[in-house]
């Protein structure tokens, strides 16, 4: 599978460019039915989540699940990098998921569904994308979580998964904060890097990981996992 060929972003954290690219105003125009602050709200959110960074290393010929997938901008950038594959995005917040649904409308190859995905079996996919859905999951449930991810793909196939990292305490003690406000104090079960890592290479996978974080005040870690 060919790895998609984004442009890379010209300035790092919160000085590129990006929120402003013709791609995600291109994104951003799919919730042009939203309220104007809610507009703003999902523009934060690519200002502040390196998302295109993460939307690269989705094969252009891959299918993609996206799991937590909010209102779905993730699946919506990959899904407009190559219309022609097949995008699903699952949450467990209905409002998010009818959000997110309407985004998609008149697309037939990208869907958004309801469902727990601790509790759900996960359909296959070429890919599957975690984004900062992985420390709102309590720690009995990430290992059944992941090796689920692993069983979902095929050989070859692929898991990405950015979270939040504790290499810089003051971003991660930043990130903590925005996450108990933001989400009114919901449990944080965010894992060590090393530790990620040896539960992912037990699962099965191969691991790289990088950080992502440099210009930002938050702690972006990508996993890529090879199956
Ligand atoms: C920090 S938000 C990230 C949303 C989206 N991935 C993004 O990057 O904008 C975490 C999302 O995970 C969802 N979530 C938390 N636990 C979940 C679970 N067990 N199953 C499905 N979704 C879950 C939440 O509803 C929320 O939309």
């Amino acid at each position: 599978m060919e790895t998609a060929q984004l442009p890379r972003p010209e300035r790092i954290g919160l000085r590129r460019g990006w929120p402003s690219s013709p791609r995600a105003r291109e994104l951003l125009r799919l919730y042009s039915f939203r309220d104007p602050l809610s507009r703003v709200e999902y523009r934060l959110r690519l200002a502040i989540c390196p998302f295109e960074e993460v939307a690269r290393h989705v094969p252009h010929d891959a299918s993609l699940l996206e799991l937590g997938c909010g209102y779905g901008l993730l699946a919506n950038l990959v899904a407009l990098d190559a219309p022609a594959r097949a995008v699903i995005g699952i949450d467990s917040e209905p409002e998010r998921i009818a959000i997110a649904e309407r985004s998609a409308r008149g697309r037939p190859r990208v869907s958004f569904e309801v469902g727990d995905v601790t509790r759900i079996d996960l359909p296959s996919s070429d890919c599957v994308a975690m984004n900062d859905l992985l420390h709102h999951i309590p720690h009995d449930r990430q290992i059944p979580l992941l090796e689920k991810c692993y069983r979902a793909l095929p050989s070859g196939g692929r898991l990405l998964i950015k979270d939040v990292g504790k290499s810089s305490l003051a971003k991660y003690v930043w990130n903590y904060a925005h996450d108990l406000i933001k989400n009114r104090w919901l449990p944080f079960y965010c894992l060590d890097t090393p530790i990620l890592v040896a539960i992912l290479e037990v699962v099965g996978f191969r691991v790289e990981v990088e950080r992502l974080d440099a210009g930002y005040p938050y702690s972006h870690v990508l996993y890529r996992c090879f199956k």
